[in-house]
């Protein structure tokens, strides 16, 4: 598929599927993409929503995570805790091992603190190459980005051409609210990162995340010692 077909596709899916509601939605686009559709969690609150309906409906779409290594006890708890509730697959992509032994054996265990292109270093092996990797010969990635998490991804839509993957990306939730979420995760019984009770709306790796104060931006307690960048590590390139 070229990118001028992938471009119109996008806004056809988005023209499309207006009205319908996210099974639906998933239902159809497993049916088009056959086995080249996938499903990205990183155990948020958003992620364990769509995890849910793609579990509990059985859909043929599988789902994947970047383990990058430095996440959280609390997200590996959550991680356990979704296989043991639904008893599914999720495939794990681990950095590549020479690559994060030279890093930390040249730089030391902490040099993300020490510049941005440090730490974009770190991104890049332990979250940008892996899901290369799991992207590779896909041609539509669903994703749990929400509009309000950030003033760039307010912009988004949909259904979006992800020009660096070359594929269509879903966000099913990019119009939900936090509270609307929350409400599915309550309502349903879904596993969550207790962190999320904890001041953590948004979590990443755990040297990078702190908890958010009453009336911070929800993206504020990640890279939080970065004062002008766009609190992004690359993973969603149209950023
Ligand atoms: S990030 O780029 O800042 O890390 P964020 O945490 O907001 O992203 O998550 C947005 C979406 O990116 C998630 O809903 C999920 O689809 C994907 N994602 C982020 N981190 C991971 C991860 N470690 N493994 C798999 N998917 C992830
Ligand atoms: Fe490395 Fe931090 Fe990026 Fe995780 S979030 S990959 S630890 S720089």
């Amino acid at each position: 598929m070229n990118q001028l077909l992938n471009r119109e596709l996008a806004r056809e899916l988005n023209q499309h599927t207006q009205s319908w509601n996210i099974l639906d939605t998933l239902k159809y686009l497993a049916e088009k993409f056959r086995r080249q559709i996938t499903f990205s969690t990183s155990f948020s609150y958003e992620d364990q929503v769509i995890s849910d309906i793609i579990f509990t409906h059985n859909l043929p779409i599988t789902i994947f995570t970047l383990d990058t290594g430095r996440l959280f006890e609390e997200t590996y708890k959550v991680h356990s805790r979704t296989l043991a509730k639904y008893d599914k697959l999720i495939k794990v992509y681990a950095p590549d091992h020479a690559k994060v032994e030279k890093l930390v054996t040249q730089q030391g265990p902490f040099s993300f603190y020490e510049s941005v292109e440090q730490r974009k270093e770190c991104c890049h092996i332990r979250k940008v190459e892996p899901l290369n990797r799991a992207l590779k010969n896909m041609a539509c990635w669903i994703t749990g980005v929400r509009g309000s998490q950030s003033e760039s991804r307010q912009n988004w839509s949909k259904f979006e051409y992800d020009d660096s993957h070359q594929l269509i990306k879903y966000n099913p939730l990019i119009n939900w609210t936090l509270e609307e979420t929350i409400a599915y995760i309550k309502t349903n019984h879904v596993p969550y990162n207790i962190l999320h009770d904890r001041g953590y709306p948004s979590i990443g790796c755990a040297p990078c995340t702190r908890p958010v104060k009453e009336g911070e931006d929800i993206r504020a307690g990640r890279w939080w010692w970065e004062n002008n960048t766009s609190r992004e590590c690359g993973i969603h390139s149209n950023d």
